[in-house]
């Protein structure tokens, strides 16, 4: 006889919760997000790009890029995101710096590890529209 339970009801089941939520919505992002540019503009390779630092503005759009990213009920209207970076010349190693990055984020925030790499992953679906060098 085959049982569904908890532990191994699919994973689409309707008891799922989106990553967004898991983690604690919009103002676990806010937090992560100001953790997260802390740390890149402290790195003078990715400081560089932000000579003039990274305003509230822009700080919320990354919030909700990601939030929509990870299943939350956000919806990104800003500037598109391959034309804000295709002028940049962002590199792979860039790109993986900054992925390096979120992950410190996630760690120091006490992110599980598990659901940090499934962040990551998706995350890491938007290297073909920043890396432009
Ligand atoms: C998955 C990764 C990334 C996401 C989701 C992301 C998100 C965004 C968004 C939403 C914007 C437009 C916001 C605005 O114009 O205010 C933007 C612009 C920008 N991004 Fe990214 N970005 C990513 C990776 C990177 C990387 C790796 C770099 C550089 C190392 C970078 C540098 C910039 C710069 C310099 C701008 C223009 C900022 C400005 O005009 O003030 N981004 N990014």
């Amino acid at each position: 006889m085959t049982m569904t339970t908890a532990a191994n009801a699919p994973a689409t089941g309707v008891w799922e919760i989106s990553i967004y939520e898991a983690i604690g919505g919009r103002a676990a992002l806010t937090a992560a997000v100001d953790n997260f540019y802390g740390r890149l503009l402290a790195d003078p390779e990715l400081a560089r790009f932000f000579p003039d630092g990274v305003g509230p503005r822009h700080r919320a759009y990354l919030v909700t890029v990601l939030g929509e990213a990870l299943g939350g009920r956000e919806r990104y209207r800003g500037p598109d995101l391959a034309a804000a970076h295709r002028g940049l010349s962002i590199t792979d190693a860039q790109f993986d710096r900054t992925a390096a990055h979120l992950a410190g984020t996630l760690d120091e925030l006490g992110v599980p590890r598990d659901l940090a790499d499934r962040i990551i992953g998706i995350v890491a679906g938007l290297r073909p529209v920043v890396v432009t060098g």
